[in-house]
């Protein structure tokens, strides 16, 4: 009866129907004529994580491509985030048009990462112990098996986004076995080292959770942006009714491109993104946006000495992602700089190209919510697809 009237006060408030469910990425798939299934993956830790393939799309016409793709998102975002601009510009639709099978898997922490086989995220602080070190040791590695698995072949090829980029070079530094399985690795804007992030939002954030985790650990608070029905309606109707507020507020994450993002793209960018994380990664985001170099979560020293042995955290070890990798950056992006790009660039042994792409506007969000991502990017990351599906 309580949940009946505040859904009723929410409605009068915000005219919005509060009963209203939002679509879930194979409702979304589905709609628009692309066939997809959901699958369930348990990492070693015990974290259980939904996926989601689409097996043809709905312009792919004659034979799937006997590689399959595995397409990881980036920080606070879900699969369906990946979804976002819609048929005919978002990339698991592009990919599925080309006839590939993709899969596109979550990060621990989010909507759809929000489970465990003992630890319940509500009450236990050990669920949210985590950064993007484990997304990377645990989360990709547990996802590109099971892809493996299920569709018994023996290796795939990853496209990672932002932290979906960065989690990719963890795997490979601490998991080099897996990085085995991987034909062909697309990082767009990978989220290695940030030195040189020029968002004060995200700086200012990050650098927030960090200086305040004794506080938020004493209010046993260790989670930040999960998506729950209120906030999803309030940022939705906030976008909804105002496109241009939207636009300003995105302006202010990242970097400003005009026309770039569809307006219908902004009235529901927000009811899905944030999807959730644990306060513990923004720390090591926070950590990483002065660093030098892409390093460990750093525990203090005292314990730092007992995890590493060492008084400072250790770096991974970039040398061990050796497999042919293509990597795309925006000269505007003000979340990942091209300059902390180019500086992974140098590190990587197999580095076949590196992408400026053309557009000087280009930024982060344009990577996943741009209506031009179909011309802009997708004609280079077709092509290497294509050059490595049988190789
Ligand atoms: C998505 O929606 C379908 C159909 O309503 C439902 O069966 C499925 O459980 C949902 N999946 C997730 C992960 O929420
Ligand atoms: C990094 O990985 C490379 C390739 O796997 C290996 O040869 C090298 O020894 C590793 N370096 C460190 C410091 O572990």
């Amino acid at each position: 009866m309580a949940l009946l009237n505040l859904n009723v006060l929410l409605t009068l408030l915000l005219g919005v129907d509060r009963t209203q469910k939002h679509l879930n990425f194979t409702e979304l798939t589905q709609l628009s004529g692309y066939k997809s299934e959901e699958h369930t993956v348990v990492t070693e830790d015990g974290y259980v994580l939904n996926m989601f393939r689409i097996t043809r799309g709905a312009k792919c016409v004659g034979e799937i491509k006997q590689t399959p793709v595995f397409f990881m998102p980036p920080l606070l975002s879900a699969a369906d985030t990946a979804l976002e601009p819609g048929p005919n510009a978002a990339m698991p639709y592009l990919i599925s048009d080309a006839c590939y099978d993709i899969w596109v898997g979550n990060p621990r922490g989010t909507y759809y990462g929000r489970r465990h086989m003992r630890l319940d995220p509500d009450k236990n602080k050990e669920f949210w112990q985590f950064s993007m070190n484990e997304i990377g040791t645990y989360d990709v590695p547990a996802m590109v098996d099971y892809v493996l698995d299920n569709t018994k072949k023996e290796k795939l090829m990853y496209i990672g986004f932002s932290q979906g980029g960065g989690s990719f070079f963890v795997m490979c530094s601490e998991r080099p076995d897996m990085c085995q399985k991987i034909k062909l690795m697309i990082g767009l804007a990978p989220a290695t080292r940030l030195r040189n992030t020029k968002s004060v939002f995200l700086r200012t954030l990050c650098k927030n959770a960090e200086d305040n985790l004794d506080v938020f650990d004493r209010m046993q608070i260790w989670e930040v942006f999960g998506r729950d029905q209120v906030t999803a309606a309030v940022n939705g109707l906030f976008c909804r009714n105002n496109v241009k507020m939207c636009e300003w507020f995105v302006s202010l994450v990242d970097s400003s491109h005009p026309g770039s993002v569809a307006s219908s793209t902004y009235k529901t960018m927000l009811e899905r993104f944030p999807a959730g994380t644990s306060i513990r990664n923004l720390v090591h985001f926070s950590q990483g946006l002065r660093n030098k170099k892409f390093v460990k979560f750093n525990h203090g020293t005292e314990k730092n000495l007992k995890v590493y042995g060492h008084p400072n955290p250790p770096e991974y070890n970039l040398t061990a992602a050796d497999l042919p990798i293509l990597l795309i950056t925006g000269r505007n992006d003000a979340v990942v700089d091209v300059k902390d790009v180019k500086w992974l660039a140098r590190k990587l042994p197999e580095l076949k190209e590196f992408l400026i792409v053309e557009d000087p506007m280009w930024n982060h969000v344009d990577m996943f919510y741009s209506k031009f991502i179909k011309d802009m990017i997708f004609p280079k990351i077709l092509n290497y697809l294509l050059r490595y599906n049988e190789n």
